[in-house]
């Protein structure tokens, strides 16, 4: 099939484009043209390159227009961050598409009730970021089921991959944690540690997009949790870190607002938006419809992407 991807150079574009030309599909990769594949590829040469700044186009209404003139079978959107850009897309591709499928994310879930969450369950999302993609959510969906557009969304938890910092087990971007944990000092956690994430290794995003092409039928008008087999508590990944490095895990735990004081402010918020959402997805919709079955689970995952970051000396040890 003539596959376009959208914003296909970054974190899932780098495994999800290669897979999808070792499937033999003609795929075009739209992006600005800004930014390399995190890993080099053969099969990057096979890739037509359309260069286009999609918030550009999208604010004077050409952005649709540009991606149905490639005349393609399927469109994977992996960068649309508002309702009116997912509309626009819609609009001009509406009986010219045999599969739309986009990249939403695990934070349409909001607060869970019951965990591990499924997709079933009422969303209640919150921040602008988790709101937004609810609405491009429910949208494509309603589209789906109402008038037959051919949309999936696909729901990914934290993207996990080697050449960029996992979220940390403080719920944050700061390599010095892994650092501190593999040397052995102090680290100190929100709360009791208990709160949760949910990573997943890009290359299983990319294999999530891959079965939803293949499994058609079963993924139009259908939303899927993708993350790794199971979330991990702050303190149990802490403690697994330090272990990778032959320590036991120094833990102290402070209150919310003490814990806040002692990080950068950019850190903090970070934080509190992943322990505020503690994301705890099944999969067990993506096994049973899309045959999606992850090779990493969230330690494994991360502990790649650390190897990677201690050859880079961005983590210590
Ligand atoms: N990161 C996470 O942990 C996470 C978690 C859940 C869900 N998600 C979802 O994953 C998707 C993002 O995927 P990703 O992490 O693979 O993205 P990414 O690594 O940020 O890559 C973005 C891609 O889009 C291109 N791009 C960026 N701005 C563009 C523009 N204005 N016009 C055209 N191309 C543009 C980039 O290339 P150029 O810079 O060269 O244009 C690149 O190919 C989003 O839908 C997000 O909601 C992410």
């Amino acid at each position: 099939m003539r596959i376009v991807v959208i914003g296909g150079s970054g974190h899932v574009g780098t495994y999800l484009v290669p897979r999808l030309v070792w499937a033999e599909h003609e795929v075009i990769n739209v992006s600005r043209a800004q930014r390399e594949p995190y890993k080099a590829d053969s099969a990057w040469r096979l890739v037509q390159q359309v260069t286009a700044d999609r918030t550009a186009e999208d604010s004077v209404g050409v952005f649709g227009r540009r991606i149905l003139e490639l005349k393609a079978d399927v469109i994977v959107d992996l960068i649309c961050f508002t309702l009116p850009s997912a509309q626009q897309l819609v609009g001009a591709l509406r009986g010219q598409v045999q599969h739309f499928l986009h990249c939403g994310t695990i934070w349409t879930l909001g607060h869970s009730v019951e965990v591990p969450a499924t997709e079933d369950t009422p969303r209640r999302p919150f921040g602008e970021y988790g709101i937004q993609k609810n609405a491009i959510q429910d949208y494509l969906l309603d589209e789906a089921r109402r008038y037959g557009f051919p949309a999936t969304v696909l729901q990914p938890g934290h993207i996990v991959g080697p050449g960029w910092i996992p979220i940390n087990p403080a719920g944050n971007l700061d390599p010095e944690v892994f650092t501190r944990l593999a040397r052995g000092d102090e680290v100190t956690l929100p709360n009791i540690g208990m709160e949760t994430l949910h990573h997943v290794h890009a290359d299983d995003v990319a294999q999530s997009f891959v079965q939803a092409i293949a499994n058609r039928s079963a993924s139009i008008g259908e939303a899927f949790h993708v993350v790794s087999p199971a979330a991990l508590t702050l303190r149990g990944y802490a403690e697994k870190v330090a272990g990778w490095f032959g320590r036991s895990a120094k833990l102290r735990f402070l209150p919310w607002e003490e814990w806040r004081k002692k990080v950068a402010e950019e850190a903090a918020e970070l934080t509190w938006d992943h322990i505020a959402h503690s994301p705890n997805a099944s999969i067990g919709k993506a096994q049973r419809l899309l045959n999606y079955r992850p090779r990493f689970s969230s330690l494994e995952a991360i502990q790649e992407a650390v190897q990677v970051l201690i050859q880079k000396g961005i983590v210590q040890i």
